[in-house]
């Protein structure tokens, strides 16, 4: 095929941008019913606006994931896959400041129009759909109303286009994949898990000298509080032993591996090193992103408390209720949160061989 480096073509702005159709494409029903609602343009161009940023936020998530799709990511994907994530998280920032915007109508106004609506909702926005599928939000784990599956608003094409997100694998998926092949849990004699442990056996056993030792405790809160690191020694261990971590898997409290939970907290602890310092971007990415989708949650129902009070909605979900527990139960990356319970201070952290140490260098020949 010919090159088409270099070639200049030329249109117009109207033409490229196709502004006439973009602009021809808000009707008001309020209108058509003959009884015009001035806020519903608003209503209108807000929700219009949201599909837009999805479509941009869709053609990010999945590049990310295409990046991992042959086993294997260099440093300049992920480096790459970091700046589309990172866009991705200002798109989403953009998008719970935009609820601001919405309030600017009252719920009498929502009123005018509200009725002519029905049974139009968020929950048939496909986009959003693929956007949480795409991330990775288990099928089994998001909550129903009326017992009906959450894709049962769209045409069968439309519902096997979001079965097929799940079957060639989600970012969380390849994420998990990507983190399980991380070389350096077990290397050069290297043990890190175990070395892991003797450092928190050494954490642990050293808050609790300074308890006993302490002369601003009474003997009773002593003994209290070696208890609680008591308890956090049970806690970090219950964590740290696989047959524990696989059953929680299997409950569905926990969504990445073993091995890839060990890797994140690898890369999590010695994050300085250079080689892993693209690894805790992209963590942390994947965190910020969660988050932005849990504010968007939150804010969007907030909002329609505001709006619709403790009524149902339009699509036919308890409204506010429901839309509340999405924001708790609909986080994605939950296991990279858990991981901050599991750091332990600089100063306790083990040393690493200085073999590994040369590994997790970046090597420059002259
Ligand atoms: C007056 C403004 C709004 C009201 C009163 C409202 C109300 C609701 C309600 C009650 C639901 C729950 C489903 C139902 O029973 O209908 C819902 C879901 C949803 N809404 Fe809105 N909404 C508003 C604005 C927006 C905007 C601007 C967007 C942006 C696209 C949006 C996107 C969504 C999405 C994606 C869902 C599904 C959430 C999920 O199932 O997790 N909504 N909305």
């Amino acid at each position: 095929m010919k090159s088409q480096e270099g070639k200049y073509t030329t249109i117009h702005y109207q033409k490229y941008l196709k502004i006439e159709e973009l602009l021809s494409a808000q009707v008001l029903r309020s209108e058509q019913v003959g009884d015009p609602a001035h806020e519903e343009m608003l209503f209108i161009i807000v929700h219009q606006v949201y599909e837009l940023w999805f479509k941009q936020i869709i053609h990010e998530l999945e590049s990310v994931i295409r990046f991992f799709d042959d086993n294997e990511v260099v440093e300049t994907s992920l480096s790459v896959a970091i700046g589309r994530l990172n866009r991705t998280e200002e798109i989403l920032q953009l998008l719970v400041k935009q609820i601001g915007i919405m309030e600017t109508m009252t719920p009498l106004d929502f009123l005018d129009f509200r009725n002519y609506l029905f049974p139009a909702s968020g929950f048939q926005s496909f986009q959003f759909r693929v956007i949480e599928c795409l991330l990775g939000l288990p099928e089994d784990q998001r909550l129903t109303y009326y017992g009906q599956k959450y894709s049962s608003v769209f045409t069968e094409d439309k519902q096997k286009t979001l079965d097929d997100i799940y079957a060639k694998g989600t970012l969380l998926d390849t994420v998990n994949a990507w983190l399980e092949r991380t070389p350096f849990l077990e290397l050069d004699g290297f043990n890190f898990l175990g070395e892991y442990k003797k450092a928190l056996t050494k954490m642990l056993e050293k808050e609790t000298k300074a308890i006993m030792e302490s002369e601003y405790l009474t003997d009773k809160e002593k003994k209290m509080r070696s208890e609680m690191v008591g308890g956090t020694d049970t806690y970090f261990r219950s964590i740290l032993d696989e047959e524990t971590h696989n059953k929680l898997m299997a409950e569905g409290k926990k969504r990445l591996s073993y091995k890839a939970t060990l890797a994140a907290l690898f890369i999590n602890l010695y994050r300085e090193e250079p080689i892993l310092q693209l690894p805790f971007q992209f963590i942390t990415c994947l965190i910020d992103i969660d988050n932005e989708v849990t504010n968007w949650r939150y804010r969007h129902a907030q909002m329609v408390l505001r709006m619709i009070g403790h009524k149902t909605g339009t699509g036919g979900s308890s409204g506010h209720e429901y839309l509340a527990k999405t924001a708790m139960m609909h986080q994605i990356f939950t296991d990279f949160h858990g991981i901050s319970s599991l750091l332990i201070p600089r100063s306790e952290l083990p040393i690493l061989p200085e073999g590994i140490r040369a590994q997790l260098n970046f090597k420059f020949n002259a």
